[in-house]
């Protein structure tokens, strides 16, 4: 992924960090390993600091993958709360259950193993207090649309990958990732409900609250 902040700025940001626990590490080594796309520390903090800040007690996330988002959402989330997880890889799901047992989170983790993770948002009924959306990009509008709707006044929307290592910003960038994240940008950044930012680190990441 290139990078959105100038490299001495993302340095400067990582050397802040302080460790992580010994599941979150775990999880770090082999999604680098295997080159699975994880949100990463940054990104998880704010997850943690924005599920801690709404109190939350109902959390969707749209894909998953190995739970690493999952996990940072559950150190920031209510005691009593549910987080929805959602991945259509079954090995996946495998893996982030025995990771989310581990860390000791695993009576709050419902899992979804779903082809579509939009979908399984639309059958759990109720409102939300966060919803984290990290699918496929192409589908980035549709989950934006469903996902607004289901949130609580003060309730969070989080997308990530909203920059795609500065795509977005290329005019001659047509493929339907980077068409469907700018129309995802354009529908976030526009709508009247939420009031929120596309913050430039890792790789771009909107945070919107819901305000009507
Ligand atoms: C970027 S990874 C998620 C990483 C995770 N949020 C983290 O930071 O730890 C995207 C995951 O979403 C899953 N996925 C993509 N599109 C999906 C969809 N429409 N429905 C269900 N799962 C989807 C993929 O299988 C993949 O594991």
């Amino acid at each position: 992924m290139a990078e959105i902040l100038a490299r001495g700025i993302d340095r400067y940001l990582e050397s802040l960090l302080p460790a992580r626990g010994e599941v979150l590490a775990a999880m770090e080594r082999e999604a680098k390993r295997r080159d699975i796309p994880v949100v990463g520390p940054q990104v998880g903090r704010l997850l943690a600091s924005l599920a801690a800040a709404t109190g939350a007690r109902r959390v969707f996330e749209l894909g998953s993958a190995i739970g690493y988002s999952t996990l940072w959402i559950c150190l920031g989330a209510h005691p009593k709360a549910k987080i929805h997880y959602t991945d259509r890889s079954e090995a996946f799901a495998e893996e982030a259950r025995v990771y989310i047992d581990r860390a000791g989170f695993a009576d709050r983790v419902k899992f979804h193993v779903t082809p579509d993770a939009v979908d399984a948002l639309s059958v759990v009924p109720g409102q939300f207090d966060l919803v984290f959306n990290d699918i496929d990009k192409e589908g980035y509008p549709r989950a934006f649309r469903a996902a607004v709707a289901r949130l609580r006044p003060g309730g969070v929307y989080v997308a990530d990958n909203c920059l795609w290592s500065g795509r977005v910003t290329d005019g001659r960038a047509r493929d339907e990732a980077t068409l469907a994240l700018r129309e995802h940008n354009r529908l976030a950044m526009a709508d009247e409900r939420l009031v929120g930012s596309i913050l430039p680190i890792r790789d771009g990441v909107f945070v919107g609250t819901r305000i009507l």
